[in-house]
């Protein structure tokens, strides 16, 4: 049964009590209910990337993943990584490598590179276009995109090694 009924998620570090049906998929509910607009919907059957958000720290597609998959699991979009003020070194590497046209596959570009980080901080190139051969980039960007994520590896290891005493 798909009935609604109050479900608590943990996104972007804070909880939400919200009334759904259950199956809905999450990507409908960040963007339409909790104004996440970060995730795209593309394809919506699981195959471009584009509504890739982490799921406890792991890259998940929103667009096909059920709301009742994620509780008592934490939820991060692009709008958790970093602000403006202070992107992510992900979302900075990006701005500086320009690796956006269209822009509307650089939400699961990002979220992909950060689960790949966070798992292989320092990834080969041949390791990089192996994490992102699922995520579709319609514009040609891949260069640029390779390139933002080897930066992003950088920048990271700066600040890690930045911020030890
Ligand atoms: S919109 Fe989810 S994978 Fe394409
Ligand atoms: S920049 Fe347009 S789809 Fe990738």
């Amino acid at each position: 049964m798909n009935t609604l009924r109050p479900l608590t998620l943990d996104v972007n570090h804070a909880e939400h009590t919200l009334c759904v049906a259950p199956d809905t998929p999450l990507l409908y509910i960040l963007r339409n209910d909790l104004a996440c607009n970060g995730p795209k919907y593309g394809c919506g059957l699981g195959q471009c990337g584009a509504c890739t958000v982490l799921v406890d720290g792991l890259a998940a597609r929103a667009c096909v993943l059920p709301v009742k998959a994620v509780l008592g699991r934490a939820v991060t979009t692009l709008e958790g990584l970093g602000t403006p003020q202070r992107p992510d070194p992900v979302q900075q590497a990006f701005i500086d490598e320009q690796a956006a046209q269209c822009g509307y596959c650089l939400n699961g570009m990002i979220m992909t590179a950060k689960a790949l980080l966070a798992d292989n901080p320092a990834p080969s190139e041949d390791e990089i276009r192996e994490a992102l051969r699922f995520n579709l980039c319609r514009c040609g960007t891949h260069v640029e995109i390779v390139r933002a994520v080897q930066r992003a590896a950088l920048l990271q290891r700066r600040n890690e090694a930045g911020a030890q005493p």
